[in-house]
């Protein structure tokens, strides 16, 4: 595949001074390649595209499967929001605007295609070397379904972007979504998540549904009231209303898998 990789470079390094694009044909996993190096003292902006990977991770300890024609890669660079919490809903609304106007967002970190799952974010961050930094650095993993998927031993039935655009390739997506991606997490840390809630609402995919969530006092359903200003779901069960923070959490509409 034709990467254009020097077209991204200079698209993105005048806005990430001393960032990196790198494309392999093969890793475990981008994200955990990344989080190494951070913790091997390279806390590098890097944007690390992957082939193919053997042991893909998503959230929650879950594996992510995928196959040649997927995109896979993730955005590494030192980040001190203020807050962090909204980060991944910054990132898919991101991503889901840079793609096409069909695309939802799943709280908190996937991207639907009419109520199948058309990508995943998994966020993680590393601290900095040395001490009393500010910054940590996050890693921004993206798997994203390019080509026609067997939803054979998936959780959530899979959406694809030829649906959308049947020329789409790996590397026309990461041409669409990298700049914008890369510009959304550096708005993200001066601004937080709150100027983004209108739009995110707008294509919010659980909204106004009945949910199933899991959390501490075990199972339980109510309706997506949308998020708040952190981007913490609000759902509502029979007595009261619920803030959910993404860490944990697993949601997933009633009467699908999550
Ligand atoms: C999820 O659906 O739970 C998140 C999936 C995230 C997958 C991407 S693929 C690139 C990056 N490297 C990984 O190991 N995971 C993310």
């Amino acid at each position: 595949m034709i990467w254009h990789a020097e077209s991204l470079w200079e698209q993105i390094a005048p806005e990430l001074p001393g960032f990196t694009v790198e494309v392999l044909p093969q890793i475990d996993s981008t994200n955990s390649e990344l989080m190494r190096r951070a913790r091997a003292g390279q806390p590098y902006p890097t944007l690390l595209v992957a082939e193919q990977q053997t042991a893909g991770r998503g959230r929650l300890g879950r594996q992510w499967a995928s196959d040649c024609s997927a995109l896979t890669f993730s955005l590494g660079l030192p980040l001190a929001p203020a807050d962090w919490s909204g980060l991944s809903l910054a990132v898919g609304l991101s991503l889901a605007e840079s793609l096409h106007s069909h695309v939802a967002i799943k709280w908190p970190n996937d991207l639907w295609l009419d109520g199948r799952k058309l990508a995943g974010i998994l966020v993680e961050t590393a601290a900095m070397p040395g001490a009393n930094s500010p910054e940590r650095y996050v890693v921004v993993g993206v798997g994203i379904n390019v080509a026609k998927t067997s939803a054979e031993g998936l959780r959530t039935a899979p959406a694809w972007l030829q649906e959308l655009d049947p020329q789409a390739t790996a590397a026309t997506a990461l041409a669409r979504v990298a700049l914008p991606l890369v510009r959304a997490v550096q708005a993200f840390a001066v601004h937080g998540f709150a100027p983004l809630a209108a739009r995110f609402a707008s294509r919010d995919a659980l909204m106004g549904r009945e949910v199933v969530f899991t959390d501490a006092e075990g199972e339980r359903s109510g309706r997506a009231q949308g998020v708040a200003e952190n981007g913490a779901l609000l759902v509502h069960t029979a007595g009261r209303m619920h803030t959910l923070t993404s860490s944990e959490i697993s949601v997933r509409p009633v009467a699908q898998e999550a």
